[in-house]
Parts: structure tokens; C-alpha cells; sequence
């Protein structure tokens, strides 16, 4: 059954994809495709009678963790065979290329700035509908992406590359392998944590980030170990759930850590949030006035640090890093950055490059010792 919900027309069922296509008037589609989650789902065999003559072609050349040439390959593809909108189906990052690329697309004159994270108010992106085989990302349901140039994360964001179209079908993310199951529901599990303590929060994002907690802390560990449908169809959920959240109120200082643990050691985006979440969480709950970014003050930041650990891990922000250690433990990850092959002389220079666009979205001031410190205490 197709609904509307929170401005995106919604199905759970792949079969569902050609009436959100013509309901969205989607003549002439470029599919971004990910083969590997399309051959392991199963959609392979399923997408070319779906899509029939609306096909207008594929785009398959990205790597996970998209560099901004692969939008820009992804947008002229569009261009040259005419296109009228861009259907993704993948994990975050095949999603992240079909939104840029929509961006790139639908205003080719500024293409290049745009994918450099240049916002152009007047931009047109082309409609964009994104079938997630990851749980996740929840990219499926925010206004912005990550690329990476010259090994730096940019973000594009736009309010026009939220995708208007959604499929949710829980029979594409059985096949997440194990790893993949873990890396993608930690980084959900991370957004609604961080989500509930950022700056940007509001009452409608909070609302989200709980509902997600509650659906992923149940969930997250079976849905890995035992794989079974009702356990990934309440994770997908949880990860779309957290996807909105920060849709409204963006991620903190754990996401603008991870970006640099990804370029230079190639850590799953996931793993690489959440190895310094209990630390950033354990930092922010000691937020003073003197360093409290948030207008209302350090003790509503105060309250609500408190408010989202205890919603994932029933415990004070100081027990929160080894909770989330034993919580990888559990998920059979790394459990410090030492054992996920960080080595301790590039914790400075991490410090020095951090993403600062999500770090003034932390609650609390984080200043290059600050940095330092929280990689110090996640070594
Ligand atoms: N735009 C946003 O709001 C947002 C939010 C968070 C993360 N991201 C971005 O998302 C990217 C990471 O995405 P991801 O973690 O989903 O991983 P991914 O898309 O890179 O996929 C990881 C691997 O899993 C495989 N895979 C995906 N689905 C599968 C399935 N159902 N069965 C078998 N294999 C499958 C893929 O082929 C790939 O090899 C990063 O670039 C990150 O910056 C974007």
C-alpha cells in the first residue's frame, strides 16, 4: 500500500515501484544501481519488468563512500539519455549518488560548484525516488549527502534532493552479510543518539530519534546474529525512523570524527561513528555555559544527553563508552580504534581536519583538544 508520510509518498513492497513512479510522474528513469545488493536481494531478476519502458538507463560506476566524480558521471549519464528523474537502489552510497547526481543534473551549468557543496537556491534537482537495501543510513529520508574530494567529506544538501519516493521492503535488506547488518544499524543507532543532543534538535526530530532508539536497541544485535525477517524489518524501520530525525535536526560531533577514521583508515561509516559516541557522549553531558553552543543553555543539553543515552543504554553518560564497547563486542566489531587499525600518530591530524560543518552542530564547544581528547579516549 502506497501512503504519504512526513512529505514522502511511502511503500513497503518493491512490487509497489511502477504506481510510486507514475504517481510521481516519472517518465524516463535513470536507475543508480548498487549490482551487489541488487544481485544478493534478488531484485535483479525483478527491477527490468518493473521499470519496463520508463527505463532510460543505468549508472553503476561508485564506490562505496562516493567521490564527487561519480554524481558528476551519474548526472551527465542523466543528461545524455534524457532523463526525468533518478531512481536509487542501494545503501547510503549509492543514494547519496543518485541525490547529487539529481542536483548535478537538474542544474547542469553549476554542476561542479554544486557537488563541491556550493547551495544554490534556485537549484532544480531532478525528482528523486530511493529504494534502501542498507538499514541504515536513513539517506533515503534526509536533504543531504556526503562526498568525498581530494579525501575530504563534503556535504550537499538541498531541500529539493530529499527523495520523494520511498520503497521500503524488508526482503531487500535480508541479505545484508553480517558486517554490513552491524556497520549500517550502528550508524542509524548513532544518528537517533546524536540527533536527541544536537543543536538543530526539535520537538518533531526528538519524536523521531526516540521512536527509532526504542525499535533499534531492541532489534539491532539480533537482526545481525540471527538475521530472522521481523528483527530486519524492525531495524529498516528504526533506520528510517533516525533518518528523519536528522533530516531535521543533523548529526554532531561523532559523525564529523567519523569522516576522517573513513578517509584514511577505511572504516565503515557506521563503525567509525560509533567507535567515538560513548566519548562524545560522556563530553557533552559535562557541558558548562561557557562553552554550551546551544541557545537554551548547558542544562537543557545536560537533559537531553541524559535522555538519549538512557534511551539506548539504560545508563549515565559516563558508562556510556563502555557500553558501546561491549555493544561491538557483541556485534563482533572493533572495539577501539586501535583494533580497528587506527594508528595513534594520526590522531592530530584527525583532530586538526575535523568536519566542521557537524561540529557546530554539537551541543558542547569542541576546540582541537577537545578532539584530541575524545580520539585519545577512544584509542
Ligand atoms: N545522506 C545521508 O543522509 C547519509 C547518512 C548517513 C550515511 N550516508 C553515507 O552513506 C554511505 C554508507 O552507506 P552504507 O553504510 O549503506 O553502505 P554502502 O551503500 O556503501 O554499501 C556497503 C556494501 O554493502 C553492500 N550491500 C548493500 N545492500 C546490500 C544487501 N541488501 N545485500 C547484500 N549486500 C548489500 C553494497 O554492495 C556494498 O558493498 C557513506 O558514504 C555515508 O557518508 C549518507
Amino acid at each position: 500500500m502506497i501512503r504519504q508520510r512526513d512529505g514522502q509518498l511511502l511503500a513497503d513492497s518493491l512490487l509497489e515501484l511502477p504506481a510510486i513512479l507514475d504517481a510521481l510522474n516519472c517518465r524516463r528513469v535513470l536507475l543508480v544501481l548498487d549490482r551487489g545488493a541488487s544481485r544478493a536481494s534478488g531484485a535483479d531478476r525483478l527491477l527490468p519488468d518493473l521499470l519496463g519502458s520508463r527505463l532510460a538507463g543505468v549508472f553503476d560506476d561508485f564506490s562505496p563512500n562516493p567521490v564527487c566524480s561519480q554524481p558528476l558521471a551519474a548526472a551527465r549519464c542523466a543528461l545524455d539519455l534524457g532523463a526525468d528523474s533518478m531512481l536509487a537502489f542501494g545503501g547510503g552510497s549509492g543514494m547519496d549518488v543518485a541525490k547529487v547526481g539529481a542536483l548535478a543534473a537538474g542544474t547542469p551549468a553549476h554542476a561542479e560548484q554544486l557537488v563541491h557543496g556550493v547551495y544554490l537556491e534556485g537549484a532544480t534537482p531532478l525528482p528523486i525516488v530511493a529504494i534502501p537495501t542498507t538499514s541504515g543510513t536513513g539517506s533515503e529520508a534526509t536533504h543531504f549527502s556526503a562526498v568525498y574530494v581530494d579525501g575530504r567529506k563534503i556535504s550537499v544538501a538541498h531541500h529539493a534532493m530529499r527523495p520523494r519516493g520511498v520503497v521500503l521492503d524488508p526482503d531487500l535488506h535480508a541479505t545484508m552479510p553480517a558486517f554490513v547488518a552491524a556497520t549500517t544499524g550502528l550508524d542509524a543507532l548513532c544518528q537517533a543518539t546524536e540527533s536527541i543532543w544536537a543543536v538543530g534538535a526539535t520537538d518533531a526530530s526528538i519524536e523521531h530519534a526516540i521512536a527509532a532508539q526504542a525499535v533499534l536497541t531492541k532489534h539491532l544485535v539480533s537482526s545481525v546474529r540471527r538475521a530472522e525477517r521481523t528483527d530486519r524489518e524492525r531495524v529498516m524501520w528504526g533506520a528510517h525512523w533516525a533518518g528523519q530525525a536528522i533530516n531535521i535536526s543533523k548529526t554532531t560531533a561523532s559523525h564529523a570524527l567519523s569522516y576522517e577514521l573513513t578517509t584514511r583508515f577505511g572504516i565503515a561509516h557506521g563503525l567509525g561513528v560509533a567507535l567515538t559516541l560513548g566519548h562524545v557522549a560522556a563530553f557533552n553531558a559535562n557541558v558548562s555555559d561557557a562553552d554550551c553552543t546551544h541557545p537554551r543553555g548547558a542544562a537543557l543539553v545536560r537533559h537531553r544527553v541524559e535522555q538519549s543515552v538512557r534511551g539506548v543504554f539504560n545508563c549515565d553518560p559516563d558508562h556510556m563508552p563502555a557500553r558501546v564497547r561491549e555493544l561491538l563486542i557483541e556485534l563482533n566489531l572493533p572495539a577501539c580504534l586501535r583494533d580497528a587499525g587506527v594508528t595513534e600518530d594520526s590522531l592530530a591530524p584527525m583532530a586538526e581536519t575535523v568536519d566542521t560543518v557537524r561540529l557546530s552542530n554539537n551541543p558542547r564547544r569542541v576546540g582541537f583538544q577537545d578532539a584530541l581528547r575524545i580520539l585519545h579516549n577512544a584509542f
